[in-house]
């Protein structure tokens, strides 16, 4: 296979829901947040594996705007590993040319976390290496709904026409907007759901399920997904026929 052609079949932007860290700990009679401190080496890997395949693009699922409904102490938990990880993995992320930017709704976040992220954005700003996305306090329809009032606030000030707003101007308005739309998510942890991550973006994305739990998927089983992906044919509403014809 050429250079080219690998290319073409690599995806551009790869979206994960890492789930499985409850079950993963559970397994081993430890405590919930055990799993999610053993989901952060797979994190490592991934973001190293993906700027060296040449993705462009990753977005990793690390807390739901659902996600607050958990208990008490594990939420509390979750957001002190998150702040710390951050602070902990950003000297790496840096020297590796990642450009990390979070999405979601940052507002109920402690002043601590909020001021973490602020830094690491500030602080990645220029690389280009990888665009790393992590989804914290992030759902796709509060992405959405979030899009639409700034359009609505834009037309109330008289700066847009409604019969002006269309995909393109729904697109720029969200937290992806920056970003190809994904080609391949990936979900871990044995459920065939979306569970409120990007929606509009993974409107043609290919979705590869596994039941492996995060703390347990490896950079070989990444490249296996990439490798199913690549097998795809990605018909954007065509016939096979038509593609084929095409080249
Ligand atoms: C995913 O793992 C991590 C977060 C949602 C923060 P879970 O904590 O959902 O693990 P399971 O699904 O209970 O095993
Ligand atoms: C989705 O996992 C959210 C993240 C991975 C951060 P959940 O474990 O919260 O999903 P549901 O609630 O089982 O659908
Ligand atoms: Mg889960």
């Amino acid at each position: 296979m050429s250079n080219d052609c690998a290319d073409r079949r690599l995806p551009r932007h790869v979206a994960i829901i890492m789930d499985g860290n409850g079950r993963w700990a559970r397994a081993r009679g430890w405590p919930r947040i055990a799993g999610h401190r053993a989901g952060i080496q797979p994190v490592r890997e991934l973001v190293e594996a993906s700027s060296e395949l040449g993705i462009q693009a990753l977005t990793l699922f690390a807390f739901s705007s659902e996600n607050w409904r958990r208990p008490p102490e594990e939420v509390r938990l979750l957001w002190e590993l998150i702040g710390d990880v951050i602070e902990s993995e950003l000297p790496a992320l840096n020297e590796s040319g990642v450009r990390l930017r979070i999405i979601g709704e940052r507002r109920r976040l402690s002043f601590s976390v909020q001021n973490r992220l602020h830094h690491a954005e500030q602080l990645t700003a220029a690389n280009g290496r990888l665009e790393l996305r992590i989804a914290l306090n992030y759902g796709g329809r509060w992405d959405i709904a979030e899009a639409a009032r700034r359009l609505a606030e834009r037309v109330a000030e008289g700066c847009l026409a409604a019969h002006e707003i269309d995909e393109d101007a729904v697109d720029a308005e969200l937290a992806l907007a920056d970003v190809p739309s994904v080609d391949l998510m990936i979900r871990t942890g044995g459920e065939n759901r979306i569970s409120n991550f990007v929606l509009w973006q993974l409107a043609y994305a290919e979705l590869y399920f596994t039941d492996t739990l995060w703390p347990s998927f490896t950079r070989a089983e990444y490249e296996q997904a990439l490798a199913w992906f690549a097998g795809r044919q990605r018909r954007y509403g065509q016939t096979g026929d038509q593609l084929e014809a095409a080249g």
